[in-house]
C-alpha cells in the first residue's frame, strides 16, 4: 500500500517528525544544516553523547573532549578550533627547556638510551636527503647500512628503528618452520625483555641457560642444551644468540670463536645481539669485523652508548638481509624519509663512538670511587655499567636513589651507566654522597663482602665465578630494597 506514490509523500514527513520527537539532537542537527546554509556559522552546536552526559559520576580533569555533531561526522561544517591545542611555546622557550633537561641528563645514570642530541646532529639533520626508504629511495641510510656492513665484514646492512626490532627480525628470518629451538643466556635481552618475541614472531622455544662462572656462556654449556638429530620429541637447535656486552660485561672472544666453530660446524646459525658492541671495541681495541666474524647475523645498536636519537642496524649476508626486508614490512617497521635519522645516527658513529673509552674511564674512576668506600659491585666493571649495592656500607640501594633526587642525581635500580654526557662533576657528587651517607649510617649494620673482590671488580677483573643472581641484575635484583 505505502508502494503508492500519495501515501508516500504523507508517509515520509510524517516519518522524520516521530524521528526527530525520538532524538532531539538529530532534530537540533536538522536545524543547524539548515541555518549553516544561510545564518550565523558560529551558532554552538548541540552536544550529543558527552562523556559528561554518559558517566555524569565522572569527574574529569580537564573538560573531556566533547562529542559533537560535527565529530559525529554528521555535519559538513569547517572543524572549529581543536578542543586540545598544542601548548605554544616559542623557540627560546623550547630552548630553554632543552638546556635544562640537557643539565638533567648529565646526571642521569640510568641508562645510556637517554643522551640528548646535539645542535650539530640537528643541523645535519635539515641537510639530509629526503628519499623513501621503503622503495630502497634514501641515499642517507642507504651509505649509512653499506658502512656499518663494512665495518662489521659482513656484505649488507638495514636500518631499523630499535635493537629488539633488529634481534627479533633476525631470528624470525633465520628460523623458517617449527619445531625449532635457539639457546641463549638466561640473563639475555632477547629472552628477557623483547616481550616473549621469540616465541610470538618465530614459534621457537628457548633453552635460556644460566651461565656456571657468572659472565658468559661457555662451549660446553651450548653443547649441554643443544638438540642434535631427528628424535620427534624434542624441537632441534637451529640457533645460538649471545649478547656482547651483556650487563657491560665483554664475551671473552676466544669463546665465542670455540661456540662459533662447532655451532657452524653442525650447521647451527650464529646471532649476537651486539646491542653494545662498540663498548666492546673500544674497551678491547679490536675491530668490529673481527668481533662480528664469528657471526652470521649481527645487531649493532645506534642510540645505546653512541647516543643515536634511534636506530640499530642488523648486518649479515646480502640475501638474508633481503629477506630481512619482507619481514620488517610484515612487522610495519620501514620508515618513510629515514634519511634524517640515518645522518644522526651516522653522526653519532663518527664522533661518539671515539668517545667510548673516556666513558669507560670515567666508569671506573666511579666503580674505584665506590669500592674504595667499601660499597659493593656485584659484576666487574668492564665497560660503562656498575651494579652496586651500598649495603655494605649500610644503607640501600633505594635510600641512595631518594637522597641522590634531592641533589638533582638519578638513579634507576641497582645499575648504575655512565654515558658520554655523564659529566665527571655528576660522579663526585655521587661519590660524595654516598660518603656522607657511610657515615650517617656508620651504626647501620652492614653486608659483609670480599673487598679484595671487589677491588678486582672495580677494575674491570675477577678471578672466580661470579655470584648469582643469575636473572639480569637490573631489573630482578634489588627491587624490593
Ligand atoms: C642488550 C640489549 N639488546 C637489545 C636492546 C633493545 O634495544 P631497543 O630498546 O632499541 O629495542 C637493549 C635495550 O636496552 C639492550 O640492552
Amino acid at each position: 500500500m505505502l508502494a503508492c506514490p500519495s501515501a508516500l509523500k504523507v508517509a515520509q514527513p510524517l516519518a522524520r517528525t516521530f524521528h526527530r520527537q525520538l532524538n532531539p539532537a538529530l532534530s537540533s542537527l536538522a536545524a543547524r544544516r539548515a541555518a549553516s546554509t544561510s545564518t550565523s556559522p558560529s551558532a554552538p552546536l548541540p552536544q550529543v553523547n558527552s562523556p559528561a552526559s554518559i558517566f555524569p559520576d565522572r569527574v574529569y580533569a580537564s573538560p573531556a573532549p566533547e562529542a559533537t555533531v560535527q565529530n559525529a561526522h554528521l555535519s559538513h561544517q569547517p572543524l572549529d578550533t581543536p578542543s586540545h591545542p598544542l601548548p605554544t611555546m616559542t623557540k627560546v622557550d623550547r630552548a630553554q627547556q632543552n638546556a635544562q633537561h640537557f643539565a638533567k641528563i648529565q646526571r642521569d645514570f640510568r641508562t645510556d638510551t637517554i643522551t640528548m642530541p646535539t645542535d650539530e646532529m640537528f643541523d645535519l639533520m635539515r641537510d639530509a636527503s629526503r628519499g623513501d626508504d621503503v622503495y630502497g629511495e634514501d641515499a642517507a641510510t642507504n651509505d649509512l647500512q653499506d658502512k656499518i656492513a663494512k665495518m662489521a665484514g659482513k656484505e649488507a646492512g638495514l636500518f631499523c628503528v630499535s635493537g629488539t626490532m633488529t634481534n627479533q627480525l633476525a631470528i624470525r628470518t633465520h628460523l623458517t618452520q617449527p619445531p625449532h629451538s635457539i639457546i641463549l643466556d638466561a640473563r639475555s635481552h632477547v629472552h628477557l625483555y623483547e616481550a616473549g618475541g621469540v616465541a610470538m614472531h618465530s614459534q621457537a622455544s628457548s633453552h635460556a641457560v644460566p651461565p656456571r662462572n657468572g659472565h658468559h656462556l661457555t662451549l660446553e654449556e651450548v653443547l649441554d642444551n643443544a638438540v642434535f638429530g631427528e628424535d620427534i620429541h624434542s624441537a632441534p637447535t637451529k640457533l645460538v644468540s649471545l649478547e656482547n656486552t651483556l650487563s657491560g660485561m665483554v664475551f671473552p672472544q676466544e669463546e665465542i670463536v670455540r661456540i662459533s666453530d662447532c655451532m657452524r660446524s653442525n650447521g647451527i646459525i650464529m646471532h649476537c645481539d651486539g646491542a653494545r658492541m662498540w663498548e666492546v671495541a673500544a674497551k678491547t681495541g679490536m675491530s668490529l669485523e673481527e668481533l662480528c666474524r664469528p657471526f652470521d647475523t649481527v645487531s649493532l645498536c645506534l642510540s645505546k652508548g653512541l647516543g643515536a636519537p634511534v636506530g640499530s642496524v642488523l648486518v649479515g649476508p646480502r640475501k638474508f638481509i633481503e629477506k630481512v626486508k619482507w619481514f620488517r614490512k610484515a612487522f610495519g617497521g620501514g620508515i618513510r624519509q629515514c634519511g634524517s635519522l640515518a645522518v644522526a645516527a651516522n653522526y653519532c658513529v663518527d664522533n661518539h663512538f671515539q668517545k667510548l673509552v673516556g666513558t669507560h674511564e670515567r666508569a671506573t674512576y666511579l666503580a674505584k670511587g665506590l669500592a674504595a668506600q667499601g660499597a659493593q659491585l656485584l659484576l666487574p666493571v668492564e665497560t660503562n655499567m656498575l651494579w652496586l649495592d651500598p649495603s655494605s656500607i649500610g644503607f640501600t640501594i633505594s635510600e641512595l636513589a631518594q637522597r641522590a633526587k634531592t641533589r638533582g642525581i638519578t638513579l634507576g635500580s641497582n645499575r648504575v651507566v655512565v654515558h658520554h654526557q655523564i659529566t665527571r662533576e655528576a660522579i663526585d657528587d655521587l661519590l660524595a654522597l654516598v660518603a656522607e651517607m657511610k657515615e650517617e649510617c656508620k651504626d647501620r649494620p652492614r653486608k659483609e663482602i670480599d673487598l679484595e673482590q671487589n677491588e678486582l671488580y672495580a677494575q674491570g677483573q675477577y678471578t672466580r665465578n661470579i655470584e648469582p643472581p643469575i636473572a639480569r641484575l637490573g631489573v630482578h635484583y634489588g627491587r624490593n630494597q
